[in-house]
């Protein structure tokens, strides 16, 4: 058996941070429940000290929610820490979520500090979150872009002071996969301390790259994975949870295998996405409306001859009920037979291609064909010969 991934996901969290997709209390208990429901490890439900709201919410999802740890974000500021605390009263399981900027951009710009300073404040933390809870992740952030020996030195100490898992964000999406592979790899064999705790993703989708950062990221070690549903999150976007979980699933080189019931994604995905006010993409990887619709003749045809020409999941392990063949003017004759096959109508030979030439005709004009214009077609035909 291959070892664990830890699905952490943070939809209420970064997902919830996007302009326009704040949630109230009970929304956010319902999208618990559903996350839960689809086997995730542990829910960021919130950063405490925002906000009154966020304070009462991370309170109700502790209440509502048996499974999965629940965790709270803080700043490594103590102030934080206890507000986080207090919100994770009721939690059957907490974690406390704390951390600060490591990269030479936070340490000199944003936190107008140094290094020596930094790895202080950061051990204070990890050393205060653990008066209050037994499990303490230390976020690195903008690790993506820290120099590499101060980078091992901080996670070291977190480690030393009690972190038992050590997030490594790409806060900015700036990282390209081997490098971003690299630098798990190079805290894997510069941190004396690093097998007392799990290492974690935290990717960003700034270049496109979150996913293949992720895997990559656990290619080299990681064992938790920090991710969204739909891939929702700051700017634009985390890694998507969906995309994760079915590239493990689908090549068993990639070590670690997960307890997601993948069955649930597409049900899930559609909820965050209603719920938030937020469209996927149509060409969106797995949930997207176009995944598992083929639409060109040549696919098409493929497609119906045997599923896996041209699809590598099969959609019923996505909850998707079955793939479609889409009617366009690139379609071919087997995707018209298919669709005149399910109406009961059963074409060949010459009746086929005279009904198909028709079709092409209306399918120029056309954007939706459905099964009322291909009755109308085969009526016609009908009219016009002694079919
Ligand atoms: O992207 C980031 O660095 C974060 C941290 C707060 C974990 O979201
Ligand atoms: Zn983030």
């Amino acid at each position: 058996m291959s070892e664990k991934l830890w699905i952490f996901d943070t939809t209420l969290r970064d997902g919830e941070q996007v302009p326009g997709c704040q949630l109230n209390t009970q929304e956010k208990i319902v999208v618990a429940k559903a996350l839960e429901a689809l086997g995730v490890d542990i829910i960021e439900a919130g950063f405490p000290i925002s906000s009154p709201g966020d304070f009462n919410s991370v309170v109700e999802i502790s209440k509502a929610v048996s499974n999965p740890i629940i965790c709270a974000l803080s700043r490594a500021v103590e102030k934080d820490i206890e507000v986080a605390a207090a919100a994770l009263k009721y939690a059957k399981k907490g974690r406390i979520h704390t951390g600060i900027g490591v990269s030479p951009y936070h340490i000199q710009y944003k936190l107008r500090s140094t290094p020596e300073n930094i790895i202080e404040r950061g051990v204070r933390a990890v050393k205060f979150a653990k008066r209050f809870v037994e499990d303490v992740e230390f976020y690195a952030e903008d690790a993506g872009r820290a120099e590499l020996p101060f980078l091992a030195k901080i996670i070291e100490e977190a480690i030393k002071a009690g972190a038992t898992v050590v997030n490594i964000p790409d806060t900015t999406g700036y990282c390209l996969p081997e490098q971003y592979g690299a630098i798990i790899r190079y805290l894997k064999e510069n941190v004396s301390n690093i097998d007392k705790a799990i290492i974690s993703t935290h990717c960003h989708n700034d270049l496109g790259m979150a996913t293949a950062n992720t895997i990559s990221g656990i290619q080299n070690g990681a064992r938790q994975a920090e991710l969204t549903i739909n891939g929702i999150g700051e700017r634009a976007g985390n890694t998507s949870l969906e995309e994760v979980v079915m590239a493990i699933k689908c090549h068993q080189s990639i070590p670690v295998h997960t307890d997601i019931q993948t069955e649930l994604i597409y049900g899930t995905s559609r909820l965050i996405s209603k719920l938030m006010n937020m469209p996927v993409q149509p060409n969106k990887a797995i949930v997207g409306r176009n995944a598992f619709a083929h639409s060109s003749g040549i696919h098409q045809d493929g497609v119906l001859k045997h599923r896996e020409n041209y699809e590598i999941i099969d959609p019923k392990e996505v909850g998707v009920h079955e793939s479609s063949i889409v009617l366009t003017a690139r379609s071919g004759r087997a995707a018209l037979k298919h669709h005149l096959d399910s109406l009961g109508v059963v074409l060949e030979g010459e009746d086929l291609n005279k009904v198909y030439e028709d079709f092409l005709l209306l399918a120029d004009s056309k954007r939706d064909i459905g099964p009322k214009d291909l009755l109308e077609l085969v009526g016609k035909y009908m009219d016009e010969s002694s079919f």
